[in-house]
């Protein structure tokens, strides 16, 4: 692996060796990456991604370049392009870390970059390492990827952390994916027959309630204003929000989990519901975090 773009370039041993070195990495401080620059270049805002990135790398050893706004302080904004800009960067750092509006936007930056790129989010496309993440998530609560039966609620068909986890799910034996959403927010039909060749086997509901009692995983998710007309938001939100009652009708051992932001689709009081697990998620993701940028860049051995 030399850049990271989307979910499909993992396969078991991969995600294998990621999730043991994110394990080891749990608590640690080291030097593995010490010399090393990561660029973190975003074009939409974000809290946990970019901050993450960057506090893994530095607990690592490694410094960090960042432009939080790319879209209003990179020269983008005076018509450089996206393909301009990474060539420039290639002298600045070794590694790229990006998210941008545009579907396709991190292929686009890879192909004309020698240090890797890791896929931050494009558009409606890919969010990869949240679903690395939202999959260690599950290893570690449920002590299991095979036989599980995941509902995703709110967006399967712009939510591009939601579509990566479900290319991730596609690995693994005796997985049941229920999508609970709106019409205009079902799966594509690319990631629909992808799942099928994969033996995945996919429902959908409009019953939330059902839903939540038969779950191993509910991965809650958000309904982008972003991505959405106005009237199409106006129509999707605050459909499937889940409650308190409605998470202490979950299975014992069933987990609540989110990427985050939520916006009222969880509601605070479940936070210290036991099946509720967004916010150890977070924690998660950094170690995840850790262990890619040291397989990327390097640093492996050290642990
Ligand atoms: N989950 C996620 O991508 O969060 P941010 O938008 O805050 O990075």
């Amino acid at each position: 692996m030399h850049h990271l773009l989307e979910t499909q370039q993992f396969d078991r041993d991969l995600l294998r060796s990621v999730f043991d070195l994110a394990t080891k990495l749990e608590n640690q401080r080291n030097d593995s990456l010490h010399g090393k620059i990561l660029a973190s270049l975003f074009y939409e805002p974000s809290t946990r991604t970019r901050f993450s990135f960057e506090s893994a790398m530095m607990r690592l050893g490694g410094q960090v370049i960042t432009a939080e706004n790319a879209n209003e302080v990179s020269s983008s904004v005076k018509g450089e392009t996206l393909e301009d800009t990474i060539r420039v960067m290639n002298h600045y750092a070794d590694a790229i870390v990006i998210r941008h509006p545009e579907t396709g936007a991190a292929e686009r930056a890879a192909a004309v970059s020698d240090v890797p790129v890791i896929n931050a989010g494009d558009g409606a496309g890919q969010h990869p390492t949240q679903a690395l993440l939202d999959l260690y998530t599950i290893e570690r609560e449920l002590g299991r990827l095979d036989d599980i039966h995941v509902v995703i609620v709110g967006d399967m068909r712009y939510y591009r952390a939601a579509r990566s986890l479900s290319y991730l799910l596609g690995k693994f034996n005796n997985v049941t994916i229920t999508g609970v959403t709106a019409p205009e927010l079902r799966i594509s039909d690319e990631l629909r027959e992808y799942l099928t060749e994969k033996n995945i086997t996919y429902h959908e509901t409009d019953v939330l309630p059902e839903a939540m009692k038969n779950a191993d995983v509910i991965y809650q998710t958000r309904i982008q204003k972003e991505r959405l007309s106005p009237e199409a938001y106006q129509r999707t939100k605050g459909q499937y929000v889940i409650d308190r009652s409605l998470a202490d009708s979950m299975k014992d051992g069933g987990i609540i989990i989110h990427p985050l932001p939520r916006v009222g689709e969880i509601t605070p009081e479940v936070d210290d519901s036991p099946h509720a697990v967004y916010f150890k998620q977070v924690g998660y993701g950094l170690t995840v975090r850790m262990a890619l940028l040291s397989m990327l860049l390097g640093g492996k051995s050290v642990v």
